[in-house]
């Protein structure tokens, strides 16, 4: 986690120093700091809490300077404490660290040892007490720096200044992304090119083992085997709008209302839905063949594959696997030779399921990806990248990388379908002409926001709610009460529906809503039988069906949200959107922080 930022431009640094900190803080708020090198001299200024602090600790205590790096913080070693806050400092060189340095307690031991006084309790303090201790021994700069990095086991993205290098800063990248930017006479280092949108929209992004030294003019790049090496520059395309609220109240509410052109941009991408076919990037193995596919991923991104679990079984009969890929990694799944594993992210970073990709590569499956950030690590490490066209996403709580996922998913299982001979030219077609409506029918439901927030008003009091669905409205249960908890801090679980009785029901009583999936497919009366099995002990039920469904269940609920009559194939893509409204309704009301909740990042670049 952890988002950091560098900048070297001969002038003024801090003003770019805290605009690319502002497009990180989806990484981590618990503090935040910043080092420049003024008149010769190192100085920083860190504070604890959301970036507004240092900005206003600044005001109070300016400090600039031609070089500077900076940090936002999400804790893993150590307190959110000023203490802890990077950029940390050990005599004349400064570093702020993205990953974790595992054997930092030896080498914190020896330093120690030798005489150094550490000062907080984090990992990366061991990195300036060591670059430190090298350039004693009279070593470069360039040497120092190498021969530290040789130290650390772990994860890192590092800025480091050394005062005297006053044209100079240092970058190294093993296991986190670390982007460069480059513009005329100036030179900017960043966790990803999003967060130099302000800046720059050239960039290229340094791979593992690669250390930079950057100064005005450009930058000297030496890969893990001393060489001197170019990383590609690439134009990112971000624009001002894409990372600004649009005249929204929340990145989240503009990102809710981006969704049908997320999921018309990511059907166009895909050859539209006019052809009967999709277009899909070469699998590079025949998805005829595969014996299984094991789809993996952490939070939402989870949930969207076990949605397409339902749509890989129902129309192309492969059997499929769904894990959260903290578990899966650990549990030394036999994998079928020959399978395929499906992996997906939005940031494309996130620690686990990167792992998780690993182990499936040495295990010899076929590696799919499916990204949000195409330059992104998963993406670069797998054999073939479907991306997802969801334009950058800043909210925390994820929504618009979730519908472009399931649109995705949705497009590769019917042309697995097609290409396995398990779906009929017809019933694609129908699938096909179904999805094509999905973005009018978003849009109708995003028009009237009245049901939901009347619906928000009477969950918001709650202190626990519930969420039930069957069949692949399930993974959409899982999800609507993963958006309540994240934002609006209101315990919610989500569950089957046909399972409540197992267990889960005993924690129905008055004051319990239960939100109800009940779409009118085959299965339509079995969840109206569950519905009135918690309406029965009292709960208010809310429930998301169709006019004709909303009409029967008209006696048993207390609001109601009218789903657009579709095929149930695409039933989840529609229901997750007032789930998503909800969630944010509720949050609102409640005075939340929409767009950075407590305790979470976006990106999760820690197992
Ligand atoms: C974090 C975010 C979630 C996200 C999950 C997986 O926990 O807060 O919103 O779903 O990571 O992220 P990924 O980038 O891999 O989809």
């Amino acid at each position: 986690m952890c988002g950091i930022v560098g900048v070297v431009n001969g002038a003024k640094s801090a003003e770019h120093l805290l605009a690319g900190l502002k497009q990180l803080e989806y990484r981590g708020y618990d503090s935040s700091g910043i080092a420049v090198i003024e008149d010769r001299s190192l100085r920083s200024e860190k504070a604890v809490g959301k970036l507004g602090q240092l900005v206003g600790a600044l005001e109070a205590n300016p400090i600039d300077g031609p070089v500077g790096i900076a940090h936002t913080r999400w804790a893993t070693h150590g307190a959110p404490t000023a203490t802890n806050a990077h950029p940390h400092i050990a005599g004349d060189v400064a570093v702020v660290h993205n990953g974790i340095i595992e054997n930092f307690k030896d080498l914190r031991s020896e330093l120690e040892a030798d005489g150094h006084q550490f000062r907080s309790e984090t990992d990366t303090e061991v990195v300036p007490h060591l670059i430190r201790g090298y350039l004693a021994e009279g070593l470069s700069a360039e040497a120092a720096v190498q021969k530290a990095l040789g130290r650390l086991d772990g994860a890192y993205a590092l800025g480091i200044l050394i005062q005297g290098e006053q044209e100079r800063l240092f970058a190294a990248r093993r296991g986190s992304p670390l982007a460069i930017g480059y513009a005329d006479d100036a030179m900017f280092m960043a966790s990803d090119g999003m967060a130099l949108a302000p800046m720059t929209d050239r960039v290229s992004y340094l791979e593992d083992g690669d250390v930079a030294i950057l100064d005005r003019g450009g930058v000297d790049v030496v890969d893990e085997g001393g060489r001197s090496v170019s990383r590609r520059v690439v134009t990112t395309g971000f624009s001002a709008e894409d990372i600004g609220k649009a005249g929204y109240r929340h990145y989240m509410l503009k990102e809710i209302h981006e969704q049908p052109a997320v999921v018309r941009q990511t059907l166009a991408a895909h050859g539209g839905t006019q052809a009967g076919h999709f277009k899909i990037p070469d699998l590079s193995f025949d998805i005829a063949d595969v014996p299984r596919l094991s789809i993996i991923a952490c939070g939402t991104s989870s949930y969207a594959g076990q949605v397409a679990r339902y749509w890989f079984e129902d129309v192309a009969r492969i059997p499929v696997d769904v894990d959260i890929a903290s578990e899966f990694r650990y549990r030394n799944s036999p994998l079928t030779p020959g399978g395929a594993a499906l992996f997906i992210s939005q940031s494309g970073e996130t620690a686990d399921t990167l792992a998780a990709l690993r182990f499936a590569k040495e295990r010899e499956q076929h590696i799919i990806s499916l990204v949000n950030v195409p330059e992104s690590t998963i993406a670069r490490e797998s054999d073939v990248v479907l991306q997802t066209y969801a334009g950058p996403e800043i909210g925390v709580a994820s929504t618009k990388a979730f519908t472009a996922q399931l649109t995705t998913l949705a497009i590769l299982a019917i042309h697995a379908g097609q290409q396995r001979g398990t779906l009929d030219n017809e019933r694609a077609a129908a699938l096909i002409a179904s999805l094509s409506r999905t973005p009018q029918q978003i849009e109708k439901m995003l028009a009237d926001r009245k049901p939901i927030a009347k619906m928000a008003k009477l969950i918001a009091p709650a202190r626990s709610a519930l969420f039930i669905g069957r069949g692949s409205s399930f993974p959409i249960a899982l999800e609507g009460a993963l958006k309540l908890k994240e934002i609006s801090y209101i315990h919610a679980e989500g569950f089957g529906a046909g399972e409540l009785k197992h267990g889960p029901i005993a924690l129905v009583d008055e004051e319990t809503p239960v939100v109800a999936m009940v779409p009118r497919d085959e299965l339509f009366e079995k969840s109206v039988s569950n519905l009135q099995e918690v309406c029965a002990r009292g709960a208010q039920v809310h429930a998301l069906s169709d006019a004709d469904g909303l009409d029967c269940l008209a006696g048993d609920i207390v609001s109601g949200f009218d789903v657009p009559d579709c095929d149930p194939f695409v039933a989840p893509m529609l229901q997750v959107i007032p789930l998503q409204l909800l969630a944010y309704e509720v949050a609102v009301r409640k005075g939340t922080d929409v767009d950075q909740p407590r305790n979470l990042a976006k990106s999760v670049t820690v197992e």
